[in-house]
């Protein structure tokens, strides 16, 4: 079984194979996170976009820990500039990685590193767990887009969504994408972190598991669930 850990905002760090990875780890900054970024392990950091609430502590936990950075192919140049390792992937591109296979898929956002360099495309994840086969889609900032209904068409286990609105989608989007995502469990994510993105994730829970078959589970920072 893989344990699924919300960090808070974006931030996930998931356990499978022996292994941790961590998605957009955006912890010293985040008044949610209840992990140091000082002691949070990884093996993997997957990063969704450049701008600092996803990138986060990325370049100090891989320069630690030794993990290896997995994100579009203008990111991982820029954090291997910085001396850590990298897997440059783009949009539409699978690879097997040892705990599973992790395909980016398509955001509609902005990815500008926090120097102001280009950070390519903002991206998502779809990572098929090596260890049971689970589907995770991790959909990273993003506006509503019709062709989640392709990668709802894979068979996700788990989606996680950003309902915060002003900067992705908002709670209503946000159910319109579960309609199209078709998953298993959805958790929200990317609100309540700061108060321009501040939403009741109770009643969206309650809206979507009143309008679709999707089972909802809000997390508290620092919950788990298994997959
Ligand atoms: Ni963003
Ligand atoms: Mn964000």
């Amino acid at each position: 079984m893989a344990k699924v850990t919300w960090l808070g905002h974006a931030a996930f760090s998931l356990e499978t194979e022996g292994k941790t990875i961590l998605v957009d780890p955006f912890l010293t900054r985040n008044p949610l996170a209840l992990i140091s970024a000082d002691k949070v392990e990884a093996d993997y950091i997957l990063i969704t976009h450049g701008h600092g609430d996803h990138l986060g502590d990325a370049l100090n936990i891989a320069r630690r820990t030794g993990a290896t950075i997995i994100s579009n192919a203008e990111i991982c140049d820029w954090l291997a500039a910085k001396g850590v390792k990298v897997h440059g992937q783009h949009l539409g591109g699978g690879f097997n990685h040892p705990f599973g296979y992790v395909k980016l898929t398509l955001a509609l956002h902005g990815s500008a590193l926090p120097d102001g360099s280009n950070g390519g495309n903002p991206a998502g994840f779809l990572i098929t767990l090596k260890e049971n086969g689970k589907k995770m889609y991790f959909a990273g900032d993003t506006g509503l887009f019709g062709d989640m209904r392709l990668i709802g068409e894979e068979g996700i286990d788990l989606a996680a969504l950003p309902i915060g609105d002003n900067f992705t989608m908002g709670p209503a989007d946000a159910l319109r994408a579960v309609r199209l995502l078709q998953p298993g469990l959805v958790i929200p994510i990317h609100y309540n972190t700061f108060p321009v993105i501040r939403q009741d994730a109770s009643l969206w829970a309650k809206e979507v598991e009143a309008e679709t078959s999707t089972k909802v589970k809000v997390l508290s920072p620092g919950e788990s669930i298994d997959l």
